[in-house]
């Protein structure tokens, strides 16, 4: 070694400088992995100086040479363990940094109004779908506009039926029609499933209609339809008392009373007191006390053989149930025009 200066002394001095530019490093909380390296590339890379002293041991001699050796050895492990040590620790500082930048309070309180919410028109479907598809009922869509067969003839009602006075709708130039009612799924359900089955169909329906507080021009059924050996009365009116209960879950005061529709016999129509004025006669009820719910009978053999279904061994009960009526009178809500508005103020109350 041909330095002036005695290795000890340089050993010293190098153990110095690298504890003094060590605790500058470790005291910085701003320091990188990058101060790090820097600082090993200037304390034991190619060209520091403990690479120099090792490689004027080749000018010593033996015992000298070995002692000489160790020593740097020891020091250049030494900063290593340092080194290791201090990087481990600016590593964990600045992960704590990145992940106190990317906090997130997952507890924190925001306005339930900004989450949205379904309408209550759906809330009402999807309820009475649950009810029905627990009793083993299968969900049927079908198109909202529909051929004159589908809508009206297949169900009875020929070209010149008075009963298609009652339901007067919008025309399409090929002679398709909007669809006045969801009964239009019973048939196409009677041609996709073969019995015994049990099915509803909610949707739109369209009927030009006059608007008033329970009459809109555009609303909302749901069909219900059950075909199988032996059915009754008994039958459809245990399914709409379930559904009923299920719907309102409180005694509701309901009656049945005939009712003509050219698709059942015999037919009823259901009307449920109104929950509005508790009877006592609104716009709603137009003062009668009782709001009409749904038309309902036993399905008419003609309907069945469209249907492609034997009458004579197989009979059905179906109903057509008003889903706007339905949500007004569940939720105490006076005209079927609020249903239908864009007023949010309306719809923030069932959020
Ligand atoms: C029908 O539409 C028959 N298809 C129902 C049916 C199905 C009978 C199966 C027998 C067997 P209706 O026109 O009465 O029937 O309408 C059924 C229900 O829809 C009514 O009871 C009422 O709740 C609702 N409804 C009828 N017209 C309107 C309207 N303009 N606005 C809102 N709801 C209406």
């Amino acid at each position: 070694m041909e330095s002036e200066v005695p290795l000890p002394q340089q050993v010293e001095g190098l153990r110095s400088d690298f504890a003094q530019a060590l605790s500058a490093l470790k005291s910085d909380p701003a320091s990188t992995i990058k101060d790090v390296e820097d600082l090993r590339v200037r304390f034991t890379g190619k060209k520091s100086q403990i690479q120099s002293l090792m490689g004027g041991l080749k000018s010593l001699e033996g015992k000298d040479r070995a002692e000489a050796g160790k020593t740097l050895n020891l020091l250049k492990r030494d900063f290593e363990n340092e080194l290791k040590a201090v990087r481990e620790e600016v590593e964990a500082r600045q992960q704590a940094a990145e992940l106190a930048g990317e906090w997130v309070d997952v507890t924190l309180d925001i306005d339930p109004r900004t989450r949205g919410g379904l309408h209550p028109l759906s809330v009402i479907q999807y309820q009475i779908e649950d009810v029905f598809t627990s009793m083993g009922f299968q969900i049927l869509d079908g198109p909202h506009i529909e051929t004159e067969y589908f809508n009206f003839e297949a169900l009875n009602t020929p070209a010149d039926h008075p009963a298609r006075d009652l339901q007067d709708t919008f025309y399409f130039e090929d002679g398709n029609v909007l669809r006045t009612h969801t009964s239009s799924i019973q048939i196409r359900g009677m041609k996709r499933l073969e019995p015994p089955f049990k099915i509803i169909g909610p949707g739109k329906v369209f009927r030009c209609e006059k608007v008033d507080a329970s009459h809109e021009a555009t609303f909302h059924q749901l069909e219900g339809m059950m075909v199988d050996r032996d059915i009754k009365v008994a039958h459809l009116s245990y399914f709409l008392k379930e559904l009923l209960s299920q719907v309102y879950r409180r005694e509701i005061e309901i009656r049945l009373r005939p009712g003509f529709f050219p698709f059942v016999e015999p037919g009823f129509e259901l009307d449920i007191a109104c929950l509005i004025c508790e009877g006592k006669g609104c716009k709603v009820c137009k003062s009668l006390g009782w709001v009409e719910l749904l038309g309902c009978g036993m399905v008419h053999p003609n309907v069945l053989r469209h249907g492609g279904i034997d009458p004579d061994e197989w009979s059905g009960f179906a109903f057509g149930m008003g889903l706007d009526r339905l949500v007004m009178s569940r939720y105490g809500i006076d005209d079927i025009r609020l249903i239908h508005s864009a007023d949010l103020r309306f719809f923030r109350q069932f959020i």
